[in-house]
């Protein structure tokens, strides 16, 4: 994990309200796994104290984008960032996807901006499967070539119907996955909404296949100290707190115990 003044390349609209910024970070970009997150702390806010997690959309040697949706005060300050302007971030952060177990086949679950945690899941892994993608609008369904592009089948499902099955995503996972002969041995990697992480992770455990999901909270240090993202964690005799910012976002299901 390093903290680096990181400068802004590039900053332009993705689609709908998705932007894309990418950072020179050399002293981050070289560490990230996939589905692992920065801090950034936003420039221009009067609360600029408090950073912003998001996840590493792409990194390499020189520096890591993000994909991100205004959705507040910190999101539509960074609309104003201009090439050129430095951007304090801290990351790599959290423990991010495990690689593939071997034998097993992988599929991506995403909804809305959880794309951007699995486009490295989906470059690096040595199998390329199916990714069901979910958002209320066609304009949630984000970067469906990029994956294809790596080699996976992407099964979009949008709540109005305006792009692929129509409904949640589990209206296309669900009649796929009963086709499956295999279904243990399917290993699911899962960035979205709440709801839909633990949907997945009720159907994991009812039909004996492994989901990673990575837990949407929101986060304040980042970096363990101020117990903002806690989550109940099973043990062997009841639970403990497991912070998402450092002891995950990534969980398996069977470890999450969700409160009702
Ligand atoms: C590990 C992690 C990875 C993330 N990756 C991305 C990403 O790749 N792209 C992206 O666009 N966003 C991502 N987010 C969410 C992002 O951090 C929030 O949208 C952002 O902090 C909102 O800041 P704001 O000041 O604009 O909104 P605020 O003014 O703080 O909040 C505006 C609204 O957004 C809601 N909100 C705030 N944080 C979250 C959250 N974590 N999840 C859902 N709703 C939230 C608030 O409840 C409120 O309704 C991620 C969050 C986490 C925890
Ligand atoms: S955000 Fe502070 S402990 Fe996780």
């Amino acid at each position: 994990m390093k903290q680096e003044k990181a400068t802004v390349v590039e900053h332009h609209n993705f689609q709908g309200d998705y932007r894309i910024l990418r950072l020179a970070a050399p002293a981050v970009g070289p560490l990230v796994k996939p589905g692992q997150f920065l801090e950034l702390r936003v420039p221009r806010l009067d609360d600029r104290i408090l950073r912003r997690p998001f996840s590493i959309y792409k990194a390499d040697a020189e520096g890591a984008s993000i994909l991100y949706k205004t959705v507040g005060r910190g999101t539509e300050a960074m609309v104003s960032l201009q090439v050129g302007d430095e951007v304090d971030i801290i990351g790599p952060l959290g423990n991010g996807f495990p690689e593939l177990t071997k034998g097993k086949v992988p599929v991506l679950v995403a909804g809305g901006y959880g794309n951007a945690a699995l486009y490295l899941k989906a470059k690096e892994s040595p199998v390329k499967g199916i990714a069901f993608f979910g958002g209320r609008t066609a304009q949630d369904i984000l970067c469906i070539e990029e994956f294809q592009v790596l080699g996976w089948d992407v099964r979009p499902a949008t709540d109005d119907g305006s792009l692929g099955t129509k409904g949640l995503v589990t209206a296309s996972f669900d009649p796929w996955m009963a086709e499956q002969e295999n279904v243990q041995s399917l290993e699911l990697f899962v960035c979205g909404p709440n709801p839909m992480l633990k949907a997945m992770g009720d159907r994991a455990i009812e039909h004996g296949f492994t989901a990673w999901l990575s837990m949407d909270k929101n986060m304040a240090c980042g970096v363990g100290a101020c117990l903002t993202c806690v989550i109940k964690r099973k043990t062997t005799d009841g639970w403990e707190w497991a912070r998402c910012c450092k002891d995950g976002p990534v969980f398996e299901s069977r470890e999450i115990l969700w409160e009702e």
